[in-house]
């Protein structure tokens, strides 16, 4: 279920005009300190042309072009990518609209990287491995595929309870905003739920689907693609994993061709 809105085109997803045109309000994963670390790691991967899967409006590929990085985009939204180049260095990020499980870009990269939990977009198993080949076939070899993603919150699941609050918000004005994850722990199916109510009480409650996805699962993908792990970060920051994480930063090198 997705709210949606008027005039929203089908072929945009689950980010069409209605979720694009709020995706770049400040703060939140917006915010400098949030971009900054994660321009800097990838500025310092770059050793030459780097591929973003998944580029949206270009929050992480705009300002890594402006430090003269040359970056290229895949993309499925047409309104997401429509804004990239409002933003200082987006007019030099080549885009091309398409799924990252099949669109192959012109071009041979040092880095391909998907972040901000987007490998969960592609629901199925099958699907998410088609990123790892795409991703390695745009890679020369020695070239890196970074991942950013949440990892599973399965421990804050009781028994018998499927549902985990992420956000309750509460207004002065008597509105708000509630989140919750669902978890499907037989087909690692997550589908999050955001309910925003208005001070009048209307309001709207959009889902979205994910696939959750382990790290181990996703050595085993990269594998398959002919990668091997290079890093895997608790953060940007590039501190160790630890059992309190809650997500992580990993990293695959292409292997050379025998
Ligand atoms: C959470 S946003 C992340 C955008 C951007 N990478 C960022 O960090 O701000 C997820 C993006 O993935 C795109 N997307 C989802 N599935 C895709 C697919 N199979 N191929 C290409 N883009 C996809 C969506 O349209 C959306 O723009």
């Amino acid at each position: 279920m997705n709210a949606g809105g008027h005039g929203d085109d089908p072929a945009d997803g689950w980010f069409p005009e209605s979720v694009a045109a709020g995706y770049d309000a400040p703060g939140g994963s917006n915010a400098p300190d949030v971009v900054a670390p994660a321009v800097e790691v990838l500025a310092e991967l770059a050793d030459g042309p780097v591929l973003e899967l998944a580029v949206g409006t270009g929050r992480i590929a705009a300002p890594l072009a402006a430090r003269g990085v040359p970056v290229s985009g895949i993309e499925l939204s047409r309104a997401m990518a429509a804004r990239i180049a409002d933003k200082p260095g987006g007019a030099d990020v080549a885009v091309t609209i398409g799924d990252m499980t099949t669109t192959r870009v012109p071009g041979e990269f040092s880095l391909v990287y998907l972040v901000f939990n987007t490998i969960g977009n592609v629901t199925t198993q099958d699907g998410q491995v088609e990123v790892f080949r795409n991703a390695a076939e745009h890679l020369r070899p020695g070239g890196l595929f970074l991942v950013e993603v949440g990892l599973p919150d399965l421990r804050r699941l009781p028994p018998g309870q499927d549902v985990v609050p992420f956000a309750l918000a509460p207004r002065p004005d008597g509105g708000g905003y509630l989140g919750f994850d669902q978890y499907d722990v037989t087909t690692q199916e997550l589908t999050s739920t955001h309910v925003t109510v208005s001070a009048d009480g209307t309001g709207s409650l959009r889902r979205m689907p994910f696939r959750y996805v382990w790290p181990s699962e996703l050595d085993l993908m990269a594998r398959i693609a002919g990668m091997r792990p290079k890093y895997r970060w608790a953060d940007w920051d590039r501190s160790p994993l630890t059992a309190e994480c809650t997500r992580h930063v990993s990293v695959w090198e292409k292997v050379a061709a025998p």
